[in-house]
């Protein structure tokens, strides 16, 4: 029987065409055959322009490769959350998780009780916040991933493999000098908190809104893994992050946030707000001496190969 891999999440790509046919007959797997039509320019150059990717996403490279593929191949689309099972009992020979695992399957209930020690007020990430609310995060984080793998660990076949790429942060950090993803999101904090005191919206609209994102440092992933009786660690690397490089623009850097959290805060605070607040987000970014060097930039991606036993 041929190996089945799966891409969990692997790629989205919101201007490709696919057109999905459904082979014949139908096999135990639901197998499905997937054309996909692709535009052939791939100048992902930056946060502007029909080919960045605010507009679109890092996944062409995958999908590049995929188009090259001379012969079939079967693809099958699940929708649905990856905490749970997705996929039919051991009938994965490899799984691929790549960039995904940063976001929590929702916001930890404690940070938007008002009775809660762990309550969110004036913030909605926890960089900065009270070691309540970190706490409420990280063990959201543990769970998900903890619930992640035994759905994977149902789906893999006994020895089967599973590659992670886990965005994270360094142990240590440097806000003086360094930034990551998290300090970024800190300072969409510190627009809205600004727009609320202009009178935009109501303060309380910050004290109810926090992001659903966790970057785990290298040790606590570890740890969280180790918990797990389905899979062993068979590699652990720290990669430097790839895509540091890309963004040196204040106004690149804005739109590439945007295209990332607009859904989320336009749910909240509505559209109305979204070209102020970027606009807020580019100034400061563009005023602070740290934020554009890419050198500062000390966001981490966590690889991670694990064998299901
Ligand atoms: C930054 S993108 C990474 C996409 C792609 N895997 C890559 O490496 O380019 C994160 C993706 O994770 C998806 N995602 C987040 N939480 C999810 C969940 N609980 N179940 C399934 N997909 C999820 C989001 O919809 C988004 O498409």
């Amino acid at each position: 029987m041929a190996q089945l891999y799966a891409m969990v999440n692997c790629f989205q790509y919101p201007r490709m065409s696919i057109r999905m046919t459904l082979s014949s007959p139908l096999d135990s797997r639901h197998r499905i055959q997937c054309h996909v039509e692709l535009p052939n320019l791939y100048a992902m150059n930056g946060g502007e322009g029909p080919n960045s990717y605010a507009q679109n996403s890092s996944y062409h490279l995958c999908i590049f490769r995929f188009k090259h593929l001379s012969r079939n191949y079967h693809a099958v689309g699940v929708p649905g959350p990856f905490h749970g099972r997705i996929l039919p009992e051991a009938s994965l020979d490899f799984a691929y998780c790549s960039c995904t695992l940063n976001w929590l399957s929702e916001v930890p209930k404690e940070v938007a009780d008002h009775n809660s020690p762990a309550w969110n007020n004036g913030k909605v990430h926890y960089t900065e916040a009270r070691q309540e609310v970190f706490d409420a995060y990280s063990n959201h984080y543990a769970s998900n991933i903890a619930a992640f793998l035994d759905a994977r660990a149902k789906e893999l076949v006994q020895g089967g493999l599973m590659a992670l790429l886990v965005p994270a942060v360094p142990a240590f950090k440097n806000y003086g000098t360094s930034y990551t993803t998290p300090t970024e999101m800190d300072l969409i904090d510190s627009c809205l908190v600004d727009m609320a005191k202009k009178g935009r919206f109501r303060e309380e609209k910050v004290d109810s809104f926090n992001f659903p994102l966790y970057f785990t440092i290298p040790e606590e992933l570890k740890i969280t893994i180790a918990r797990s009786d389905s899979f062993n660690i068979e590699r652990m690397e720290i990669l430097n992050n790839p895509g540091k490089r890309t963004l040196p623009r204040a106004n690149a850097r804005a739109t590439y946030l945007r295209a990332v959290f607009e859904g989320l805060l336009i749910n909240h605070f509505g559209s109305e707000i979204m070209d102020e607040l970027f606009e807020l987000y580019a100034k400061k970014l563009a005023a602070s001496p740290h934020f554009l060097g890419p050198d500062n930039e000390k966001s981490i991606i966590i690889f991670v190969l694990l064998k299901h036993n």
